[in-house]
């Protein structure tokens, strides 16, 4: 029993392109390997939904939850949280067959993959059933048991004794969790031209059948998993290279509340810029930053502060962290240097170390000078408006920058100032290219 499906197990994945019309007629070859494609991702500010709710406060609980867990994940398959409490970076996936869209939550910081599944008993949403996974109608569903091979237990996977199916467990750092079953199916992605679809099947998914509620916006159905792990969607499908960049946030600015981007796959990674090199990790985009210029001009801060004692980078790249955490050395010096050039009126919020202003988006327009990050080969000049976001009451702008605690081994670059910067990784040459780039413009 059992013993076939691990020898017959899903280890090779067959991928077959589906050949759009008018192309030449290479016939369905599942030897074929799609090189690159992508997905649509974009980004929904919550705040435009539900004005009511305080997504200032929300966001900057949300960026302390999560610098705490990396600095307190230990080991063992760190899965951290997602979800912003004002905003959310999402990608839209087709999966099962026939292909059904889901809108998922894009997490740099943790593994698993998970969908809300059909008659889950704690759900995202509870009325929304039609919206959720349904592996009874996915001709490509096929449910893990323990013998398969894709079982492979760990933290967060094993199996259930009384009923053989293989179950995962996923934490975050607010507390939350998603626990369910593990599928493998189908997904279906874009050629990079839009011409073709490509399938990549037997791509391991979690049902969730529990989650926390309220922890998840309920216009999400789950949450993809992108970070360095083996186990992850990139690591597992060997589709070493990726690239996103994360359009502006519109939270404080007019204009529509969804902006569209691009997240692309293997070849169609856009690896544009310079590029520096990330730190040895097993789950985290860690890279090296030297130095911080303001307006050309460059801080005069001891490198050694944004390095581990042994020399290493110490700064995680993350899209589920809206704010920045530096070290409280070189946020003094950022923080004196924009009050001196800055001329507003400073507000002081008390009991907190933000730097902010009276003043709204045209004032940051105004005043506001560049910022460049020197990361280790890689200067990365941070624009004005990535740098500053809206308060509450969208009469004050504060720098989307924070000091870290002594005790704090890793820094973050966190989202807000990855706005229109396209990122690429690459972990075959274990290194990451950023670059300055409108990012509504890849389509
Ligand atoms: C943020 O955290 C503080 C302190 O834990 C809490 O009092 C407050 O309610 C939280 N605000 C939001 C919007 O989550
Ligand atoms: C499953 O398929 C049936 C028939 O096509 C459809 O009515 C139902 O909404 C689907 N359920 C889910 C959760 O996808
Ligand atoms: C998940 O979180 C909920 C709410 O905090 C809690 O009641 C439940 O016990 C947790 N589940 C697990 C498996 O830890
Ligand atoms: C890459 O770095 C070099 C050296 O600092 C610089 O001259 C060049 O302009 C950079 N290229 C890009 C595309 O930023």
């Amino acid at each position: 029993m059992g013993c076939a499906t691990k020898i017959f197990g899903f280890i090779v994945l067959i991928v077959v392109f589906i050949l759009g019309q008018g192309q030449p007629s290479l016939g369905k070859s599942p030897s074929t390997v799609p090189s690159g494609f992508k997905a649509k991702t974009f980004y929904r500010d919550y705040s435009q939904l539900s004005p009511t709710h305080d997504h200032f406060n929300a966001m900057i609980n949300h960026s302390i939850n999560r610098l705490n867990y990396f600095n307190n994940a230990l080991t063992e398959e760190p899965i951290s949280l997602t979800h912003w409490g004002t905003s959310d970076y999402i990608i839209e996936l087709d999966i099962g067959k026939p292909p059904k869209t889901y809108h998922l939550n894009i997490d740099t910081g943790s593994h698993l993959t998970w969908i809300q599944h059909k008659g889950c008993s704690t759900c995202i949403d509870k009325n929304k059933q039609a919206a959720s996974y349904d592996d009874k109608n996915s001709t490509t569903s096929i449910e893990l048991s323990c013998y398969d091979v894709e079982c492979d237990e760990d933290g967060s996977i094993e199996c259930d004794d009384d009923s053989g199916k293989c179950t995962y467990k996923a934490y975050y750092a607010d507390g939350s969790n998603s626990t369910g079953l593990l599928y493998l199916d189908t997904f279906t992605f874009l050629s990079t031209d839009e011409s073709d679809v490509v399938e990549l099947e037997g791509v391991r998914l979690g049902g969730a059948f529990d989650c926390t509620q309220g922890a998840f916006h309920h216009d999400i159905q789950g949450v993809f998993g992108l970070s360095r792990n083996r186990r992850s969607f990139i690591s597992q499908n060997g589709f070493l290279r990726f690239s996103h960049c994360i359009p502006s946030y519109k939270g404080m600015a007019e204009g529509p509340p969804v902006v569209r981007s691009n997240m692309m796959f293997g070849t169609a990674a856009l690896l544009l810029g310079n590029s520096t090199a990330m730190t040895p990790h097993l789950h985290f985009y860690i890279v090296t930053l030297n130095g911080i210029s303001v307006r050309g001009m460059r801080l005069w801060l001891d490198p050694s502060i944004f390095r581990m004692p042994n020399g290493r980078g110490r700064t995680i790249v993350d899209t589920g962290t809206p704010l920045t955490y530096i070290p409280e050395e070189a946020f003094n010096e950022v923080v004196e240097t924009l009050e001196y050039l800055i001329k507003l009126q400073r507000v002081i919020y008390s009991g907190s170390p933000a730097l902010c202003f009276k003043g709204n988006l045209k004032d940051v327009d105004q005043h506001v000078p560049e910022i460049t990050l020197h990361f280790e080969g890689l200067d990365l000049p941070i624009i004005p408006r990535s740098l500053f976001y809206a308060s509450a009451d969208k009469v004050n702008i504060c720098l989307a920058i924070r000091p870290m605690k002594d005790r704090d081994q890793y820094s973050i670059f966190g989202a807000l100032l990855q706005q229109n910067v396209n990122i690429a990784f690459d972990m075959e040459e274990d290194r990451i290219f950023m670059s300055p780039m409108t990012c509504a413009s890849i389509i």
